[in-house]
């Protein structure tokens, strides 16, 4: 025999026995399963004692034990990534469980079920980005039907709503929806089929009330989606509080590392469902096997994430409030934010996310770009601080003249507050802001010397 041919046989023979031990692992992981449940029966061979009521598992806790939900022969603690576009049949005319990737794939179910049961939905689909996520909700609509939405909202969202779908013959009110009466005065009953809002907004950070949006539209026969991005599921659940769709991009926290887009659309419905499913394979929008396995890592680390965030922001906001050079700070964490108490209604965190106006662009501008630990970048929620001024950046698709309407100064600037040190994060913006105040000084003394150039 050569020896190529007996490395071979060698493992072969070595596979075969991994293959004869695998179900043995699957069997002991299932059987201390089938054990915990008798022990927490109380089942010893004698009568069942009283049963100890266990308190529903929070979030935080249900994120890092998915265990279950992949029929796996090894028992692997992580999902296996599934990074084929086909799978084999049975035979000619059956099929098997999977067959075709962008149809379905076991890594994506993994990433799947386990959003469906943190939103509390009937199924959750993901996308290869936010977007292509909020592409699949408005093709629910056809020609002749009718949108109302957020005024401030994601520019991409504003750059779909304006530009793409109009010409399918959809038309689209914009307004301010923490304003209730022009959210309904804009409905239109028996035409419009669709409310898409934000809460918070971005980048203003303004609130609105969900349930009672929601109340509004389904009178009127229209489905609500709330794009919940900044919060994610961990903080505010829109399916509970009415909405119809809830909307994750998930390039944010969920990943939490700026390394993978995709978006999440969760339902309850499950005609809503039926009609996601086929347009996600219809489309062929679905979420590659390798970025789902890396939401299902980011999942793992998420709520410890988001806690250190919304920890490290709320100090932030504070520090910036108290800032002479800063106007006004938006951030539903603050006392002074007018939409305080509704967001305490609906959410349980005020998140990470901060927006602030200086009401002068060239110092905004010099704050932004001085900055260390906080990388100027559009995007948020990953692990790393991030800066940016949204109507040059997130936000630049929207018209100059619609941002100056909506209410978006040049000037703004959005912060996505990571997990770093929160004084170290507090020293950067400080040194930032005094570099900021001496080129305003600078730039004082050459307005009034009649020196026009400004160069931060
Ligand atoms: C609030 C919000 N919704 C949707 C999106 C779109 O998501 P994606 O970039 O994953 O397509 C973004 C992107 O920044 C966003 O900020």
């Amino acid at each position: 025999m050569s020896s190529a041919v007996r490395s071979a046989g060698a493992s072969a023979s070595s596979t075969a026995a991994r293959r004869a031990a695998a179900p043995t692992a699957a069997r002991a992981a299932s059987g201390r399963r089938a054990m915990r449940t008798a022990a927490t029966a109380g089942g010893n061979g004698s009568e069942p004692e009283q049963q100890q009521q266990l308190r529903p598992r929070s979030l935080a806790t249900l994120l890092v034990h998915s265990e279950g939900l992949v029929n796996d022969p090894f028992a692997a603690s992580m999902p296996p990534i599934y990074q084929t576009a086909t799978f084999q049949q049975p035979d000619a005319i059956e099929m098997g469980e999977y067959d075709y990737s962008r149809s379905g794939n076991p890594t994506r179910t993994v990433l799947e079920k386990m959003l469906a049961q943190m939103e509390g939905a009937e199924r959750a689909f993901a996308f290869g980005s936010g977007m292509a996520a909020l592409a699949a909700v408005v093709r629910l609509l056809k020609s002749g039907d009718h949108i109302v939405a957020g005024d401030d909202l994601y520019g991409g969202t504003s750059r779909l709503l304006s530009r793409v779908v109009p010409d399918a013959g959809i038309d689209v009110t914009n307004v301010d929806t923490c304003d209730l009466e022009a959210v309904r005065g804009a409905i239109v009953p028996g035409r419009t089929r669709l409310v898409m809002l934000e809460s918070p907004t971005n980048p203003r950070m303004q609130i609105c009330d969900i349930q009672a949006i929601c109340e509004m539209a389904h009178a009127a026969g229209a489905l609500v989606c709330v794009d919940n991005s900044i919060l994610t599921c961990i903080y505010q659940r829109p399916l509970d509080l009415g909405a119809d769709i809830a909307m994750t991009s998930a390039t944010k926290f969920i990943g939490g590392h700026s390394d993978v887009t995709a978006g999440i659309l969760a339902v309850r419905d499950k005609q809503l469902a039926d009609r996601l499913y086929f347009l996600q394979n219809a489309e062929g929008s679905a979420l590659g096997p390798f970025d789902c396995w890396l939401l299902v890592r980011g999942l793992k680390t998420m709520s410890l994430r988001m806690e250190r965030q919304v920890a490290n922001a709320r100090r932030i906001a504070e520090w910036l409030a108290a800032h002479p050079l800063v106007h006004r700070v938006n951030y539903p964490g603050l006392a002074s934010h007018p939409g305080r108490d509704v967001h305490e209604r609906q959410a349980t965190a005020p998140g990470s996310i901060i927006s602030f106006v200086t009401n002068d662009a060239d110092l905004s501008r010099v704050v932004v770009e001085q900055t260390e630990l906080f990388k100027i970048t559009v995007s948020f929620g990953n692990v790393c601080s991030l800066i940016s001024m949204p109507c040059f950046m997130s936000h630049a698709s929207i018209p100059a003249e619609v941002r100056a309407a909506r209410g978006l100064p040049n000037d703004l600037v959005r912060i996505s507050v990571g997990i770093e040190d929160v004084d170290d994060l507090i020293a950067d913006l400080d040194q930032a802001f005094s570099k900021a105040a001496a080129a305003a000084a600078a730039k004082g003394q050459q307005q009034a010397a009649g020196q026009s150039a400004y160069e931060p």
